[in-house]
């Protein structure tokens, strides 16, 4: 490990308790922590994650930065080279910040969330020699010992997500923050639990991404699931609204098999009392039964899928046969 390397780690490890302390002890920073408040964050959350507060100034960092090299902290992402190259300000200014840390534990980038509704929401740093988006799961590194104990992990889109998971007690929970998920992303899972539980937003984007990620994760052979919010909603807005035990309950109870969720993702906007979205539907759940590995999956869905729809079995599975001939 490189000088360079270490000393932005340093400065990361050093900004983050920086952040952290204006959050909690200045009244620089009090409406920063009124908003997480209002929001529900608890004290005992600001804590485990590290939650901070970038002041509104152009030269914070630059000034708590000042013992590294400026140019180090610029390829570190945390401070901007004016446009005219004399000159470094800030990255981050008025933003809660959420330090993001590699599996160690130490902190390798930052997200800053806006207090109001400027854009965008979250301020990310960029790609740096310590930091890879693609790579990195949020809270990978508090999750780990409970995922390789449970065998298990629930994945969620943002910051605000995985911390009510962890006020709902989930505590083997990581975030992809906002990206879809990658194969980097997909091994380190694999590699540490059996059963995946994709908790995403329930807005359309939510949905969409959820299918995506679980297709990648069934195709490398984990057990998917799927927690399914309701009203658009995301994990954070349910624990709002709703309470911790029965976010607890939506993610660890109330999640199905990934093929359910499939199901009812192909039933979303169709009729099926119409004979076009009928059978554009038993299309579309014929090709994902084709994609089954398990004969024995294969069966009870066509089984069903004949009852449901009083259509032969014979019928059915030759039409899955057909698919599946194509896909290989
Ligand atoms: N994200 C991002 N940059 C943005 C918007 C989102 O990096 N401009 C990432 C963040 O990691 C965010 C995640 O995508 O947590 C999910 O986005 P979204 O659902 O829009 O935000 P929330 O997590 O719901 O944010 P909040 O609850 O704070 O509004
Ligand atoms: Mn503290
Ligand atoms: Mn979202
Ligand atoms: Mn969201
Ligand atoms: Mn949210």
């Amino acid at each position: 490990i490189s000088k360079d390397f270490q000393q932005m780690l340093d400065a990361h490890d050093q900004l983050t308790k920086f952040y952290h302390h204006i959050l909690v002890n200045t009244t620089d920073a009090e409406h920063a922590l009124q908003y997480l408040l209002d929001r529900g964050f608890t004290r005992e959350v600001i804590e485990k994650f590290q939650i901070g507060y970038a002041p509104n100034q152009w030269d914070f960092a630059v000034k708590y930065l000042k013992k590294y090299d400026a140019s180090l902290m610029e390829k570190a992402g945390l401070i901007i080279k004016s446009e005219k190259g004399d000159k470094y300000f800030d990255r981050f200014r008025d933003r809660i910040m959420f330090p993001i840390y590699d599996r160690n534990g130490n902190p390798i980038a930052f997200s800053g969330r806006t207090l109001g509704d400027s854009t965008p929401k979250y301020l990310n740093s960029p790609e740096t020699p310590i930091f890879n988006k693609s790579s990195t799961l949020y809270n990978f590194h508090m999750a780990r010992p409970s995922i390789r104990k449970t065998q298990h992990s629930v994945l969620f889109e943002g910051f605000a997500d995985v911390i009510a998971a962890n006020r709902a007690g989930v505590e083997n929970s990581v975030g992809t923050m906002g990206t879809s998920l990658t194969d980097e992303h997909l091994a380190i899972l694999k590699r540490n639990s059996r059963t995946i539980t994709i908790c995403y937003d329930s807005d359309s984007a939510g949905i969409e991404a959820a299918y995506r990620a679980g297709k990648m994760l069934a195709g490398a052979n984990c057990t998917v699931k799927v927690a399914m919010l309701p009203d658009g909603l995301d994990p954070d807005d349910y624990l709002n609204k709703y309470g911790e035990e029965k976010l607890q309950h939506e993610i660890m109870q109330a999640s199905v098999p990934f093929m359910s969720f499939k199901l009812i993702y192909h039933r979303r906007g169709k009729n099926l009392q119409n004979e076009g979205d009928k059978l554009s539907y038993i299309e579309q759940v014929l090709g994902e039964i084709a994609q089954l590995g398990n004969a024995v999956e294969k069966d009870l869905y066509l089984r069903q899928l004949s009852s449901e729809f009083s259509i032969s079995l014979d019928a059915l599975k030759m039409q899955e046969e057909e698919l599946a001939g194509r896909q290989t």
